[in-house]
């Protein structure tokens, strides 16, 4: 694709953590924007700075007739809108199959029959569960562990399935723990990462669910946006599965020792059980969007935590 083209991109999802960085970047880039969301989890704040330039529908992609409306002359869709959160899933199943599921089989159909010439998919980690492997490369077997992962996993497998039989070009990016600015620290099943930032900032200890040794493959926000557009445009790649990573490993005891050195406290945490349906580790294998995406990670862990915490630092003294 030339560099200067402008595309209509829908994001759905987009007024989520991640969809809103989706959308600055599209526009940085001069592209249309459209995002479809239902504010369940998304917020309007997110896309306050934007709200000029972008054509919002408030509405939910369980809703077909909503999709059909916002996808109308579209390009290339960014599917990012989700029901996240393991715990979430574990005490809600039906709602996390109905919008992780259901609602991407709508997205899939409303694409194909609008005619779009790629989807993205955000897919999860939580795809490997405890596989055996110290880094989870996409050849592995998936292994579930929750509904939230099940639900995601079918959602890919939809995907894949629509390529091979509609011909709709699909993309699966596999994010692993993506962390940032404007991700909500204030919900119960918010992510651990602006759970830990909220507690600390205010002085509190970081509540631990489990040891603090199980590791994560904490990715900066920036990364996941680069590895979306990538994939939304190499050659060659519809129906594939790429992890979308930093590839490092980090314990929670680690990370709460780096906010600690970044706050200047010596905050100790507190210890519960650990959560059903956790996994011990993840971490990536990210060769395949190197080699097939050209993808590298531009923003390590510890600049992205500094950036995540100047940015709720500001946030949180507004
Ligand atoms: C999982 C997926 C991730 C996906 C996310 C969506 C894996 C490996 N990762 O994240 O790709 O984007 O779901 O929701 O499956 N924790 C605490 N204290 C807290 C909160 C969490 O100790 O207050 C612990 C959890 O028990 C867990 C770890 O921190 O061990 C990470 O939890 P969380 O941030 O919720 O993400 P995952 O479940 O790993």
């Amino acid at each position: 694709m030339p560099q200067n083209e402008r595309h209509t991109y829908l994001i759905t999802g987009g007024a989520g953590f991640i969809g809103s960085h989706m959308v600055d970047e599209l526009l940085a880039r001069g592209h249309h924007v459209r995002v479809i969301d239902n504010f369940s989890t998304g917020k309007r704040e997110n896309l306050a700075h934007v709200r000029e330039r972008i054509t919002l529908y408030e509405r939910s992609i369980t809703e077909r007739a909503a999709l059909d409306a916002a996808m109308a002359g579209v390009d290339y869709v960014l599917h990012l809108a989700a029901l996240a959160s393991v715990p979430r899933s574990v005490a809600d199943p039906l709602s996390s199959n109905e919008h992780n599921v259901t609602g991407t089989l709508n997205v899939l159909l409303a694409a194909r029959d609008a005619g779009v010439r790629r989807v993205v998919y955000a897919g999860s980690s939580s795809a490997y569960g405890n596989v055996d492997a110290p880094r989870k490369s996409e050849d592995l077997c998936p292994q579930p562990l929750s509904p939230y992962a099940v639900a995601k996993l079918t959602g890919e497998q939809y995907c894949r399935v629509f390529t091979h039989v509609y011909g709709l070009e699909t993309v699966v990016v596999r994010y692993f723990n993506v962390f940032g600015p404007r991700q909500d620290p204030s919900s119960p099943y918010s992510a651990v990462i602006p759970k830990f930032i909220a507690a600390m900032l205010r002085g509190q200890s970081p509540t631990v669910e489990g040891d603090g040794l199980q590791s994560r493959d904490f990715t900066y926000v920036a990364n996941v946006v680069q590895g979306t557009l990538l994939a939304c445009h190499a050659p060659n790649v519809a129906g594939e599965v790429f992890n979308i990573a930093l590839g490092g490993q980090i314990t929670l005891l680690e990370m709460i020792a780096s906010l600690n050195e970044l706050l200047g406290t010596q905050i100790a945490p507190t210890f519960v059980a650990p959560r059903p349906g956790d996994v011990r580790h993840s971490r990536a294998d990210i060769r395949k969007a190197r080699e097939r995406l050209s993808y590298t990670p531009q923003v390590d862990f510890r600049e992205g935590l500094a950036r995540t915490l100047a940015w709720y630092r500001e946030a949180m003294t507004e």
